[in-house]
């Protein structure tokens, strides 16, 4: 069902795309080492990851960093070495022979343990003589949260010597991915590796409001024109929202009405959650983020009205905080201004 509000896993699920899709499958099948997912949150970055590893004929495990790094608040390689077994679960002689080549493994049955001296490098080299294999990671920019694992440098090792292997990664804070993985700093060890890029963008209007036709008229149900130019204007291309909107309508049956408000609803418990982490470094970012949801999109304008609101901040603070909103995601700068990319975050600081 096209407004199944779950990341997508099948072809047929996956509405438009078929360019991103495509470019991911023809890079995976040159045998590229190194592939980024890129996009702001809810565009449809992990079904795009889904939907490649089911296409493609090759193995591949996928480990969703940020969920992991929520749950055990690290990413040492005790934790992600067990992800990433965890998901071969269901290959018993790919395991048996993991447990020969690498260290610090024990397998009984499905039981997976680890002890000290396990190595990822160590896991990875045996993945590689097993074969071609397909590793992602989901919202990477969270393995810079390793600790003394180095993720970055294990990466680069890989890049440059486990010809089998090919990474996908996906970022939806994307200035925080390019941040921890350093392509362009000389001291960094992936730096000037190549990589290949996708790029997500919001669906144009006229795609927004097929994907709404489409998804309706799966389920057999006939939508007010008005009704369909109204969710298009107010999510603005985000598909997350429209599948959510969609899902409502279908599966709740909500009137228009009562789905914009419930999508709402349902935005300002998950955007508070997503971005109470960002506050506890600074309350200043809410601040920020109310005056743009306002209006103000110059730098200066900006930093006047969190002046007035907070009090004096010096030039340099501000901006860092500025440029780690876009960092993250949730403002873009174009043409010099600043805009919360998010229509529902939007909502949320211009009334809350
Ligand atoms: N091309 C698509 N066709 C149909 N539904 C989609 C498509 N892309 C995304 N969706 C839906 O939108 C929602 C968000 O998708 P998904 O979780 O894949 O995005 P994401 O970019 O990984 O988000 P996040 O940054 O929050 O992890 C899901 O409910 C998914 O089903
Ligand atoms: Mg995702």
């Amino acid at each position: 069902m096209l407004f199944f509000p779950y990341p997508k896993t099948k072809r047929e699920e996956l509405f438009d795309r078929e360019n991103e899709l495509e470019d991911v499958i023809k890079a995976v099948d040159m045998g590229e080492r190194l592939i980024l997912i890129l996009g702001p949150r809810r565009l449809g970055k992990s079904s795009l990851l889904n939907v490649t590893l089911n296409e493609i004929e090759y193995p591949s495990i996928k480990v969703d960093v940020r969920k992991t790094y929520s749950e055990f608040s690290s990413v040492n390689r005790y934790v992600i070495g067990r992800m990433l077994l965890s998901s071969l679960s269901g290959r018993k002689r790919l395991l048996e022979e993991l447990k020969r080549n690498v260290k610090g493994l024990s397998v009984s049955g499905v039981r997976v343990e680890i002890a000290k001296d396990f190595s990822i490098v160590e896991l990875l080299e045996a993945l590689n003589e097993y074969g071609r294999f397909i590793i992602a990671f989901d919202e990477a920019q969270y393995l810079r949260f390793g600790g003394a694992t180095r993720y970055d440098g294990i990466l680069a090792y890989a890049v440059d010597n486990l010809e089998n292997l090919t990474f996908i990664l996906t970022g939806s804070e994307v200035g925080m991915l390019f941040d921890f993985l350093r392509f362009e700093d000389p001291r960094a060890p992936l730096f000037g590796r190549y990589h290949h890029d996708v790029v997500l963008s919001r669906f144009s209007r006229d795609l927004s409001l097929e994907f709404l036709k489409s998804g309706f008229r799966e389920a057999g149900m006939r939508i007010k024109e008005g009704e369909l130019e109204d969710a298009v204007n107010t999510f603005d291309g985000v598909v997350g929202w429209l599948t959510l909107y969609g899902y409502l309508r279908v599966a709740r049956g909500l009137d228009h009405g009562k789905a914009l408000e419930e999508v709402f609803r349902e935005a300002k418990a998950i955007v508070e959650s997503e971005l109470s982490r960002l506050f506890s470094y600074s309350p200043r970012y809410k601040v920020i983020l109310k005056a743009i949801a306002l209006g103000y999109s110059r730098w200066r304008d900006i930093k006047d009205y969190v002046t007035l609101k907070l009090g004096y901040i010096n030039d340099s603070n501000f901006s860092k905080l500025l440029e780690n909103l876009v960092k993250s995601g949730y403002v873009e700068k174009r043409g010099g201004r600043y805009y919360i990319f998010d229509p529902m975050i939007e909502r949320i600081f211009k009334e809350g």
